[in-house]
């Protein structure tokens, strides 16, 4: 039998964490033939929900979960972990200015950066989720100097999943035929979700829906704009699906794409497609062996340019604003 790999969930009482443990105990997140370990983080008032989502993940009686250990230390929740999903932040409360967000949010990925420095796994392979991710990934990141960079990743993978979707619906395609889907920049109303690249059963997606009033109108806007729509549907944020799409990144990322596509994934930028250097922004990826790798190449025209260039600009002001509180 293999040994199990470590998999470490902040925010594990929260409602992704809730939807994310079942999968990652049942084997989705690495492979059917992979034990894990979890070691879940709560802040210590959540620390109880936790002990009582660790009691229905025994219950379930999964024969890959090997152990299952909770804390609201982050320094113990990160020692020997090979997955780390930081899922846990700082939501923005009413009258929360960005800088305060940014602050509350260092306060929580300054340690755990530090923590996956001084404890994680050798091979350590880290997705934030927690919003603003990119930048909380920067921040984390900045301060794990020992970790290589680019195993600190954010997750645009729900924005990817939920542009294949608006995709497939609209050419009556399903989505296993599309195939090149990029998400470009921040994880946040800026991204850019790119169809010129894209595939359906082979052809160009772009020129296969031919409607640019749709592509500009309806798709952008749709999948940027998603998770407040869930939100004013459901009365709650995207829980499922995110945990889904954190699943899908852990899983490509570590057993590879297939040949022919790729994914989106936040990854550090080496200044490619003009993206400044050091910036976590999402780009189109290919992976193997357990390591990703930025698809190079791509036209890139004036329409897409503008919009790769705006979600850009934003995660430079958000690493000047984070350089200013001197969280990085
Ligand atoms: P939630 O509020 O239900 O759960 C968050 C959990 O994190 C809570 O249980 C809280 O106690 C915990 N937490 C807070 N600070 C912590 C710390 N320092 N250490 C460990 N745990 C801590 O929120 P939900 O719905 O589970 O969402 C989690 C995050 O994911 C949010 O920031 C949300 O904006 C983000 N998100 C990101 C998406 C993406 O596509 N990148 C999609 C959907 C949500």
């Amino acid at each position: 039998t293999r040994t199990p790999v470590t998999v470490t969930v902040t925010g594990a009482a929260g409602q992704i964490g809730y939807a994310l443990l079942f999968r990652i105990a049942s084997g989705h997140l690495l492979g059917a033939d992979v034990p894990v370990r979890l070691r879940l983080l709560e802040i210590p008032q959540a620390v109880k929900a936790a002990e009582g989502t660790a009691m229905e993940l025994d219950d379930c009686a999964f024969p890959l979960l090997s152990g299952i250990d909770i804390f609201d230390d982050a320094v113990r929740a990160f020692e020997g972990t090979n997955v780390a999903l930081l899922v846990g932040a700082r939501p923005r409360t009413k009258g929360m200015e960005r800088g305060d967000l940014l602050e509350a949010n260092g306060g929580i990925f300054k340690p755990q950066g530090e923590a996956i420095n001084a404890g994680a796994a050798d091979d350590v392979k880290v997705l934030v989720v927690g919003n603003p991710a990119n930048t909380n990934a920067l921040i984390a990141q900045q301060h794990a100097p020992d970790v290589p960079a680019e195993r600190f990743t954010a997750m645009t993978r729900l924005d990817h999943n939920r542009a294949l979707a608006q995709l497939s619906k609209k050419a009556g395609a399903s989505v296993a035929d599309i195939r090149r889907m990029t998400i470009w920049g921040n994880h946040s109303a800026t991204q850019y979700p790119d169809l010129f690249h894209a595939e359906i059963a082979g052809r160009n997606a772009a020129e296969t829906v031919n409607d640019q009033g749709w592509l500009e109108n309806e798709f952008i806007p749709t999948v940027a704009k998603r998770g407040a729509a869930i939100i004013e549907a459901r009365g709650a944020s995207s829980a499922a699906s995110a945990a889904s799409a954190a699943i899908d990144h852990v899983h490509t990322w570590v057993n590879g794409t297939a040949d022919g596509d790729w994914t989106s994934m936040a990854v550090v930028s080496d200044g490619s497609y003009g993206v400044p250097e050091g910036l976590i922004s999402s780009f189109p990826v290919t992976t193997a062996d357990g390591e990703w790798e930025i698809v190079q190449g791509l036209e890139i025209d004036d329409f897409s340019r503008a919009r790769i260039d705006a979600s850009v600009a934003e995660l430079s002001e958000e690493r000047e604003a984070v350089r200013k509180l001197g969280l990085i």
